[in-house]
C-alpha cells in the first residue's frame, strides 16, 4: 500500500516508516518539523535503502493535506501529527485543542474530499484515566485528567462517530502504553527538546552526564518497591504492531476497531534505573523526590485483543529496550562533538 505518515519524521511515526519499508509498503511523510528535524529523513534512507519523501506542511492546512494525499495517491493514513506534554497542555490548552482536534477534523476533511478512508490514529493509554481494575483492556472506562488526555478522547470519539455514519471508512484506534527505546542501528530514538517529562530519555541524559540526577516522583505507591509501575514497550515492536493493525483494517469488514499495543508487564521506576545501569554499565544517580500530579500507581495493559486479532505481540525485552535507548543516547553524543 502507499501509505502516508502525519508526524512520520517524530519518534514513533520514523520506527514505524522503517517497519513499513520492510514490510513492501510505500510511505510519504507529512509533518511541520514542530518537534522533529527533517535529518530524520537521511537516516531513515541508510537504514532502509529507500529514499522516503517528507512534505513539509502542517495538518490543519487543508488544501496542502489534499495536495499530499493526491500527489502521492494515497491509500491509508497513520496519523501521528500531535502535541503530546501534558504539562504544556494544562498551560497552552487552545494549541493542544487546536493542533490535536482541529488538525484531525482537517486531515478527516482532507482524507474524505481524496476519497481515502483507511486510518490507523495514535492514541493513548492515557485515555484510561486513574485505572478501576489491571490489566488494562479495551473495555475499560475512559476518562481524562488533562487536556492533552482529553484531545485524544475527543478525536476517539470523532472517529466513532465517523466510522458509524459512513460505513466506507476503515480506523484503528492505537492505545500505545509506554513507548521506549530506538532502532538497532542507534540512528533513530527519541530526542525530545529541552529537559525529557517522560522516564527513558531522562534516565538516558543522566546516564550520559547531559542532567546530574534522576527525580523518582513517589516511593509510597500502592506497589512492590513504592514507585510507578508501568508497561513500556520497546518503539521497534510498536511500530511492527502498526503494520499489523494497518493491515488487518484495511481489509477488515469492521468500519472501527481499538487496540492497545503494550507488553502486559510492568516494571517501576526503580526497575528500570536497575536494569538501565546493569546493561549498559551505567550509572543513574537519583533521589526521591515529591509524586507529581496526575500520576497513577500502576498501569498495564492486556494485550490479549492485539494478540488475538492481529497476531501480534511485543517481543523485545527490557534489556533490549535500554540498550537501544543507550546506543542512540551515544550516536547522539558522537553527533555533537562532530
Ligand atoms: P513526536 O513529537 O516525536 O512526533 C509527532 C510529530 O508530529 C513531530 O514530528 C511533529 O513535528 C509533528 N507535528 C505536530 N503537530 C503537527 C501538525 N500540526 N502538523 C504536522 N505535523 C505536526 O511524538 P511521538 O512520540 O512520535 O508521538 C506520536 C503520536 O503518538 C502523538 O500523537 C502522541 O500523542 C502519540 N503518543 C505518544 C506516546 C509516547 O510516549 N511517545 C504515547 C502515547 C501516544
Ligand atoms: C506520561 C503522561 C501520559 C503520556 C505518557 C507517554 C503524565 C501524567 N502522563 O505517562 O499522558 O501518554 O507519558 O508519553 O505526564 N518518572 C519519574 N521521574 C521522571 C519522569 C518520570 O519518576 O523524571 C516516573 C513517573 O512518575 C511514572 C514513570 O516514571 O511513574 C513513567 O513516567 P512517564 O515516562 O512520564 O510516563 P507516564 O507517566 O506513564
Amino acid at each position: 500500500m502507499k501509505i502516508l505518515l502525519t508526524g512520520g519524521a517524530g519518534y514513533i511515526g520514523s520506527h514505524v516508516a522503517t517497519a513499513l519499508v520492510s514490510s513492501g509498503h510505500d510511505v510519504v511523510c507529512f509533518d511541520n518539523l514542530s518537534n522533529s528535524d527533517a535529518a530524520v529523513m537521511d537516516r531513515l534512507e541508510a537504514i532502509t535503502g529507500t529514499a522516503i519523501p517528507l512534505v513539509e506542511g502542517d495538518i490543519r492546512d487543508r488544501d496542502a493535506m489534499r495536495y499530499v494525499l493526491q500527489e502521492y495517491g494515497a491509500e491509508a493514513v497513520i496519523h501521528f501529527a500531535g502535541l503530546k506534554a501534558v504539562g504544556e497542555s494544562v498551560a497552552e490548552p487552545i494549541k493542544y485543542y487546536d493542533n490535536n482536534v482541529r488538525g484531525t477534523l482537517t486531515l478527516l476533511e482532507a482524507m474524505a474530499d481524496c476519497d481515502v478512508h483507511t486510518l490507523v490514529f495514535s492514541s493513548s493509554a492515557t485515555v484510561y484515566g486513574q485505572p478501576q481494575y489491571l490489566p488494562l483492556d479495551e473495555n475499560h472506562p475512559t476518562s481524562a485528567t488533562n487536556p492533552y488526555g482529553r484531545t485524544k478522547l475527543m478525536i476517539e470519539e470523532m472517529l466513532r462517530d465517523v466510522a458509524a455514519a459512513d460505513s466506507k471508512w476503515r480506523i484503528a484506534i492505537l492505545r500505545y502504553f509506554n513507548p521506549v527505546g530506538a532502532h538497532d542501528s542507534g540512528l533513530i530514538g527519541e530526542n525530545p527538546n529541552g529537559i525529557p517529562n517522560n522516564l527513558m530519555p531522562f534516565i538516558s541524559r543522566v546516564a550520559a552526564g547531559r542532567l546530574a540526577e534522576l527525580s523518582v516522583f513517589g516511593d509510597d505507591y500502592d506497589t512492590p518497591d513504592g514507585t510507578g509501575v508501568r508497561d513500556y514497550i520497546h518503539v521497534v515492536d510498536l511500530a511492527e504492531g502498526h503494520v499489523a493493525a494497518l493491515e488487518a483494517v484495511a481489509k477488515s469488514g469492521q468500519p472501527i476497531s481499538t487496540w492497545n499495543l503494550g507488553t502486559g508487564q510492568g516494571y517501576s521506576v526503580l526497575e528500570m534505573v536497575e536494569a538501565f545501569e546493569r546493561i549498559n554499565d551505567v550509572s543513574v544517580p537519583y533521589r526521591i523526590a515529591p509524586r507529581r500530579d496526575g500520576d497513577v500507581a500502576s498501569c498495564f495493559a492486556s494485550p490479549e485483543r492485539a494478540a488475538r486479532e492481529l497476531g501480534w505481540k511485543a517481543n523485545r525485552d527490557l534489556d533490549a529496550m535500554c540498550a537501544s535507548s543507550w546506543r542512540f543516547e551515544r550516536m547522539l553524543a558522537t553527533r555533537n562533538a562532530d
